[in-house]
């Protein structure tokens, strides 16, 4: 037995989900530099922080996004076809998804999200609010290959997926070709794809974004500590690390790190992480894109652009692509 296997084996698993938790945190923190996966931020405590992250004065993202949604909605609906299904990737609060059921003709949802609860609640709220849509939510993990419900009313129907959000940002560019190519796999022959996407910008102001004043990114961050000592019986030392985010402008991305104060050791399932007093565990990256750059993207992975809207001061792009032949 290798030792990240009897490490595993020390814990007593509880789930599949744990298991694979504890393999990646292991791993990723054996790497170096250390790194931790940003997908482990979303426990209950790490999501209801990300949503008091996008009400903060210093977040643009999420308002801007919505503000193009709201102002652009006509331009979107026209290129939407009547009676679409539409396929929103990750399933988060249902403002977004709201701005375009109001304004396109759309027949039936299909949210795909890994947490089953989360999604039920959501579709239920949108049957209420929207009694002809059909809802089909689908418990699964967008970022891997995944089958839509095989039933009759979505199979006659246009697909347009839905990827709100910038979530595309936060893989590194060969995922997010990857995830395009599912997509369009999934999505299948003239399908659509709309998608937001943060916009490079004076990096003063994605400096802020990322290191607001009431600190709930930090916050936001070092929860993914607190994660591993719940979930994974960690013994990190919160008052140890602290939340850095820095704009690295060669590689277009913000860069969030949880950085060691000092010496210490940290022990994780059976496994001690040493760590140099300045050492960092990168935690998350978030890609930021121009238009052009972002197009060659989508046509580098099986999409051609349509049409793309930003806000008056170019913060924020949203784009409508369609599936290459
Ligand atoms: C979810 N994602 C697009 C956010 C972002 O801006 O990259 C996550 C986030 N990280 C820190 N603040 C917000």
């Amino acid at each position: 037995m290798n030792v990240h296997a009897s490490a595993l084996a020390e814990a007593h698993l509880p789930d599949q989900q744990t298991s694979v938790f504890a393999r990646e945190a292991i791993g990723d923190l054996s790497q170096r530099p250390k790194r931790l996966s940003p997908k482990y931020f979303y426990d209950a405590t790490g999501s209801e922080l990300f949503e008091a992250i996008t009400r903060l004065p210093e977040y643009y993202p999420t308002r801007t996004e919505l503000s193009i949604l709201r102002d652009r909605g006509s331009d979107i609906a026209a290129l939407i076809p009547e009676g679409a299904a539409l396929i929103e990737f990750g399933a988060g609060a249902t403002t977004k998804v709201r701005l375009l059921l109001e304004n396109c003709a759309i027949s039936a949802y299909v949210p795909v999200d890994i947490s089953g609860d989360f999604l039920q609640d959501q579709a239920n709220a949108l049957r209420r609010d929207f009694p002809g849509l059909a809802v089909f939510p689908v418990a699964a993990d967008f970022t891997a290959p995944f089958a839509l419900p095989e039933v009759i009313t979505l199979a006659g129907m246009p697909k347009v997926g839905f990827f709100p959000g910038s979530t595309l940002g936060n893989f590194e560019p060969h995922e997010a070709c990857a995830f395009l190519r599912s997509a369009r796999e999934i999505l299948g022959k003239d399908s659509q794809m709309i998608i937001g996407v943060d916009l490079e910008k004076d990096e003063r102001v994605l400096y802020d974004a990322y290191n607001d004043a009431a600190g709930v990114t930090a916050r936001f961050n070092l929860n993914v500590l607190v994660r591993i000592n719940r979930e994974l019986g960690g013994n990190f030392d919160l008052s140890a690390f602290t939340h850095r985010a820095i704009y690295n402008r060669e590689r277009h991305r913000i860069e969030m790190h949880l950085i060691s104060k000092k010496s210490q050791s940290v022990r994780l399932l059976g496994t001690n992480f040493a760590f140099r007093a300045g050492e960092s565990i990168h935690t998350e990256s978030s890609y930021k894109y121009s238009i052009d750059r972002f197009a060659a993207l989508a046509r580098g992975s099986g999409w051609t652009p349509r049409a793309s809207w930003t806000d008056k001061a170019g913060m924020f792009s949203v784009h409508a692509l369609v599936a290459s032949d």
